[in-house]
């Protein structure tokens, strides 16, 4: 399947794919232009969108020389247990739209290349399911909060019971983001689809759309809901969608573990700040307090070692995972995240630094 596709694509399947560009050109080969549109596609101008991508340009690295880098490791610890990477995997709904595997793909392998995958409460497998395919993968569920709380509860029960390990509570879609690709391509999910944590409840909206799904999500929340959830959750709370520092600080002040800088892949606010210029602001404002990680137009491993440097813990990838898995399900998500890793661990040997907790505000300096 990956000749045909490579064909198609004007990629020569013995030289590629090397990196993430090629395994988007591969994805639009093989999607449908719906499809693509949303999972490619931002809000309104896609101004944000882009900016995520522009603000690395807006650093360059720093290498030191002479230091010993025979043996440099990509290892790192988040939330106090190893990870192979300080790469992760973003949320990302409707996973089997983009391979008939999907979101069990994805944590097949996110196990095989020993990191944590993000499941989406828009998923199209069930916690339990992703749990089954891939036991001993690390896993955390993200929540969108139905706006009855015994919904929410029973959510989040299923997912502690599957063995996730922290709930990521994202916070920038109150409701929905003009995303207009979506509305002139008409994207909707295929009929063998469903929401599986919504599909089984009686008089539920199958959320066949974007904007249906998004009628699940409560948009009346305030930082005091975070304490029912931290007390009902039992489990870690990260906040996903922070660009604000004082919000960070209110993270913080609400007991959550981590927050994740993100503007959703420029699919909510356009003209919201790029996560990578919101990042120092949130890092000092959490002054240590929880873990900072971000995402949002990480593509390559040199940029990973940027955020490293302006103090993320770790980032998460989000349309990377999903063209490698469109291109070629598991063993595409797999050699994607390795691809990422092999690139970081080259750019931690050229910097100078044997490992990611070597990467200092002293490696980046804007041009
Ligand atoms: C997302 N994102 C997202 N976030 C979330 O918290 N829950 C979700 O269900 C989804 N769904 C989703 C679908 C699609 C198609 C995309 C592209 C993104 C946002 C995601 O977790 C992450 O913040 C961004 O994708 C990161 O940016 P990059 O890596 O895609 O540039
Ligand atoms: C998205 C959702 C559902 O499409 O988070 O961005």
């Amino acid at each position: 399947m990956c000749r045909a596709i490579c064909e198609a694509a004007g990629l020569n399947e013995a030289d590629g794919p090397l990196n993430v560009w090629d395994y988007e050109v591969l994805a639009e080969a093989t999607l449908d232009e719906a499809t693509l549109g949303y999972f490619a596609g931002g809000a309104a101008d896609e101004h944000t969108l882009r900016d995520n991508r522009a603000a690395f340009d807006r650093w360059r690295l720093v290498p030191r020389v002479l230091v010993d880098v025979s043996s440099v490791q990509t290892e790192t610890t988040v939330l106090g247990k190893e990870v192979a990477m300080p790469i992760l995997v973003s949320p990302v709904a409707y996973q089997r739209m983009a391979h008939p595997e999907g979101e069990l793909a994805v944590a097949r392998a996110s196990a095989s290349a020993e990191t944590i995958m993000c499941l989406s409460t828009f998923a199209t497998a069930s916690p339990a399911q992703v749990a089954e395919a891939a036991p001993e993968g690390r896993r955390w569920f993200q929540l969108y909060w139905h706006p009855d709380r015994g919904v929410t509860k029973g959510i989040i029960d299923q997912a502690r019971d599957a063995g996730f390990e922290a709930v990521v509570l994202t916070l920038d879609l109150p409701v929905l983001g003009r995303r207009e690709r979506d509305l002139r391509a008409g994207f909707t999910l295929k009929p063998e689809y469903r929401l599986e944590l919504y599909a089984s409840r009686p008089g539920n909206p199958s959320a066949v759309t974007p904007a249906s799904a998004a009628q699940l999500v409560d948009p009346r929340l305030t930082w005091r809901d975070l304490d029912w959830l931290r007390e009902a959750a039992g489990i870690p709370v990260i906040v996903k969608g922070i660009l604000s520092p004082e919000d960070a600080a209110l993270a913080c002040n609400h007991g959550c573990a981590a927050v994740v800088v993100s503007n959703h892949g420029g699919r909510q606010l356009d003209r919201a700040i790029a996560s990578l210029d919101a990042l120092p602001g949130v890092v000092e404002a959490v002054d240590g307090r929880a873990e900072v990680l971000m995402d949002g137009g990480i593509r390559r491993g040199s940029e990973v070692a940027i955020a490293l440097a302006l103090g993320a813990r770790a980032v998460l990838i989000g349309r990377p995972v999903i063209w490698a898995l469109a291109a070629r399900g598991a063993d595409g998500v797999q050699h994607v995240l390795e691809l990422l890793r092999d690139e970081l661990a080259l750019a931690l040997a050229l910097l100078g630094c044997p490992d990611p907790a070597s990467v200092d505000r002293s490696r980046v300096t804007r041009p």
